[in-house]
């Protein structure tokens, strides 16, 4: 029998990004190892470096040559000495867009209580996954400014929602918490703000309509405002949460300190059944850069989430495993960068995949 083979491009990017994927890589291969499949790897040299290099941001031809692959693992993208979210916008957001990865998938748990910054709360209070839309919002790029740099300047950013944008990720949303199983009856809560912007009734009118198909699923709404409030005060409340782009956006800054710190975070950018893009939710933390600190938690739980993706259940379930054990295990102190090296981090992972 021919071994499984998945097609994988890798983009390291700024920063901390090179140290935390190459431990993503090497949890990759032991897994692929053990599995019994294989990677073909494309590595990318696209960010900053390459940018001030070559005068190229992410180059059309580059992404579709990424659009023949199943995945793309990327590290993290942005660097004080570019002009601010331009290659945030070329890469991270140029993905989202050409691959129209309309989810944004961030699980957020908490292994160990040690890890999280609220008092009294344990690992069965902390168990969400957010799925946040990823492709329209703030998110399009509509608007801009008008007669900048005079008095009469006028800045402009249209909040979009298509029908379909909205239905198919509440649609993802409904389907995830009823496959999901937490226990209990699952449930799906939608975070939005559509008292104060009523263009939002349409995420209050398609949620509706959607739930009708799944009656397994109990439904819940908060404003965004009150979900900050419940997120930190009864995050035990939250099973699945759908939400639009900026919204999710920042509850799930908020939800990654929850689940101990960015250092664990990790998202898949999804379009179901085709190329999507898995990342840390940290960022490029510039300063950090070469001092092998960086946690590369976040970057081994990406690598999860892409096994998932690519169809490789069983070895997503090791990452799983081994990094819940690890950090039940209180060998990792603290989640924060410098607590611990970042390839003896990898050590401790690799280790685990093999107890
Ligand atoms: C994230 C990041 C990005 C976003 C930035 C880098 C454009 O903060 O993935 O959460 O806002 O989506
Ligand atoms: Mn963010």
């Amino acid at each position: 029998m021919r071994m499984r083979r998945h097609k994988i491009a890798v983009l390291p990017g700024d920063g901390i990004g090179e140290e935390v994927v190459a431990q993503g890589l090497r949890v990759l291969d032991e897994v692929a190892r053990r599995e019994g499949f294989g990677v073909d790897r494309t590595t990318y040299p696209h960010g900053a470096d390459h940018y001030l290099k070559t005068g190229e941001a992410m180059p059309p031809a580059v992404l579709a040559e990424m659009g023949r692959c199943e995945a793309i693992l990327l590290g993290a993208i942005g660097d004080p000495r570019i002009e601010t979210g331009l290659l945030e916008r070329a890469i991270i957001w140029g993905l989202r867009q050409t691959f129209d990865l309309y989810v944004n998938l961030r699980p957020i748990k908490l292994y160990s209580a040690e890890h999280c910054p609220l008092k009294n709360k344990t690992p069965a209070d902390i168990d969400m996954i957010i799925v946040r839309e990823n492709t329209e919002d703030a998110y399009a790029g509509l608007g801009g400014i008008h007669r900048k740099g005079t008095p009469h300047e006028v800045a402009v950013a249209e909040m979009i929602y298509t029908r379909d944008g909205v239905e198919r990720v509440i649609r993802y949303a409904f389907d995830l918490a009823q496959r999901r199983n937490k226990g209990g009856k699952p449930k799906l809560t939608l975070v939005d703000k559509a008292n104060a912007i009523r263009a939002q009734d349409i995420w209050t009118r398609v949620f509706a309509e959607v739930a009708r198909e799944f009656p397994g699923v109990a439904t819940d709404h908060a404003y965004i405002d009150a979900a900050c409030m419940w997120m930190v005060k009864n995050p035990e409340w939250f099973d699945v949460v759908v939400t639009p782009n900026l919204f999710g956006d920042i509850l799930t800054d908020l939800g990654a300190m929850v689940q101990g710190g960015m250092g664990v975070a990790a998202s898949g950018n999804i379009h179901p059944g085709k190329v999507s893009m898995f990342e840390p939710i940290h960022g490029s933390a510039p300063k950090y850069r070469g001092l092998n600190s960086a946690n590369p938690l976040a970057t081994i739980e990406a690598v999860r989430l892409l096994l998932e993706h690519v169809g490789e259940a069983s070895g997503a379930k090791r990452i799983g495993h081994a990094v819940r054990t690890t950090l039940e295990s209180g060998r990792i102190k603290s989640l924060s960068a410098g607590a611990n090296k970042t390839t003896e981090v990898g050590d401790i992972i690799l280790a685990a995949l093999a107890g």
